[in-house]
């Protein structure tokens, strides 16, 4: 009787091969999964940012006018998520994986807001803007410390992107509003939204007002959130 062939692999075997293949399929899938996932990793785990939170000079409170906001532009740099010295030089996108993005900014002195009709009816009216006396007369830097909190409490630095779907939104001194002219959003002097299609008032900016006389500003946004900036009225 003809003897029964042996299995040539062993139990031991089998499970030794699976082993080897566990450990060289993770040394191939860990790194790329590590480097996709190196932004949320960056962001959530670490509480890093691409968006260097450093602060960038605006301009002066001088060049604001009482009933108008004034037009500013900054270079904020980004420092891209995927991007490295390497991959940048070759795709030829620049020598580098930072770059700089030019936002324009508007900074108005806030006017008062007249609650003439009931909350939550119609947009509010608003009074006259309120540049500070000191501003008026002119001022002479270093600024003091009453000066500069003034200052801070009366100015609004807000973005030039509509609430909406981010067209560069305008000043019309005619009807004393921003106008987004893609569609018909209307914002008031402080940013507060007034009518058309947008959820919300304009997005404003962190700042701080120096010695110097000039507005600072971080890459960062204080009125996010469903408390802060949702300033659409119920329209009736
Ligand atoms: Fe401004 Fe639509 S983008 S109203």
């Amino acid at each position: 009787m003809a003897e029964l062939q042996k299995d040539p692999m062993t139990r031991g075997d089998f499970l030794g091969f699976g082993a080897i293949g566990t450990i060289v399929g993770a040394i191939l899938t860990i790194p790329p999964i590590g480097y996709l996932l190196q932004p949320v990793i960056q962001n959530d785990v670490k509480k890093e940012t691409n968006v260097p939170q450093k602060w960038y000079k605006l301009g002066p409170i001088k060049d604001i006018p009482e009933n108008e906001p004034q037009h500013f532009e900054v270079d904020f740099q980004i420092n891209q998520a995927y991007g490295s010295e390497k991959i940048a030089k070759k795709s030829g996108v620049g020598k580098s994986s930072r770059f700089d993005v030019r936002s324009a900014i508007y900074a108005s002195w806030a006017a008062p807001v007249i609650k003439d009709v009931p909350t939550g009816v119609g947009p509010d009216k608003i009074g006259k803007s309120q540049m500070p006396e000191f501003v008026k007369k002119g001022f002479k830097t270093p600024l003091t410390k009453e000066q500069i909190k003034e200052a801070e409490s009366k100015l609004n630095v807000m973005s030039n992107s509509c609430a909406h779907l981010g067209c560069p939104v305008r000043w019309r001194t005619n009807q004393n509003l921003f106008l987004c002219p893609c569609h018909g959003g209307l914002y008031d002097i402080n940013g507060n939204w007034v009518g058309g299609p947008p959820p919300r008032g304009l997005y404003k900016f962190e700042f701080q007002v120096r010695e110097d006389g000039n507005i600072y500003v971080k890459h960062h946004f204080t009125n996010v959130g469903p408390k802060n900036g949702f300033q659409r009225p119920f329209v009736v």
